[in-house]
């Protein structure tokens, strides 16, 4: 299996800086809440590290790419492919990086939306991208505590807020984030 430091290598040519400081925090703490919810450490570090590894590609190249990779676009996704950086970044982290682990390649896939029946590695990779140490929001602090301690509950915060937010800023909502949070609240009902 390639190792995280020859990811990091070409990690770094292919994402800006920010991007690359904003990965290496999502993948320490994936690897954190990895161990609290008792799932493969280094898997989790791995596909925080990739999971934004196709944001940085240029819109139009990215839908190519999906043109490239069979992705299905939606109507949605087309007038907004800053979305389809999941996507394609799961098949990049295979063809690229030499990833080939389906758990962490959905991991990075539904990173971005969320989709229905989330696994343990895909919530805490959802969780890490939202509450990693440079991000800042409203009420972030009992968030990151609760991350510890409820990881569906702190999806669906996540999720909420993401959702809110899309609209507040007048942006299409992916009907996908819709499934993932109601997904997650009937399970709780
Ligand atoms: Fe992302
Ligand atoms: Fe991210």
């Amino acid at each position: 299996m390639v190792t995280r430091e020859e990811i990091k290598v070409k990690l770094k040519r292919n994402v800006i800086k920010n991007r690359f400081i904003h990965s290496i925090n999502v993948m320490e703490l994936a690897a954190e809440l990895a161990s609290v919810y008792g799932v493969d450490q280094e898997k989790a570090a791995i596909a925080g590290l990739l999971h934004d590894c196709a944001k940085n590609i240029e819109l139009d190249r990215m839908l190519m790419l999906c043109d490239e990779f069979d992705i299905v676009v939606d109507d949605v996704e087309r007038l907004q492919p800053k979305l389809l950086h999941g996507r394609v970044g799961a098949v990049l982290a295979s063809k690229e990086y030499g990833i080939y682990d389906e758990t962490i390649l959905n991991a990075i896939r539904y990173h971005t939306l969320g989709r229905e029946n989330m696994t343990m590695m895909e919530k805490i990779v959802f969780v890490s991208d939202y509450i990693e140490p440079n991000r800042e929001f409203e009420g972030i602090e009992e968030v990151r505590e609760l991350a510890f301690i409820d990881i569906d509950k702190t999806m669906i915060i996540s999720l909420n807020n993401i959702i809110v937010h899309i609209i507040a800023k007048g942006a299409l909502v992916h009907p996908v984030a819709i499934m993932a949070r109601n997904d997650m609240i009937k399970k709780r009902m």
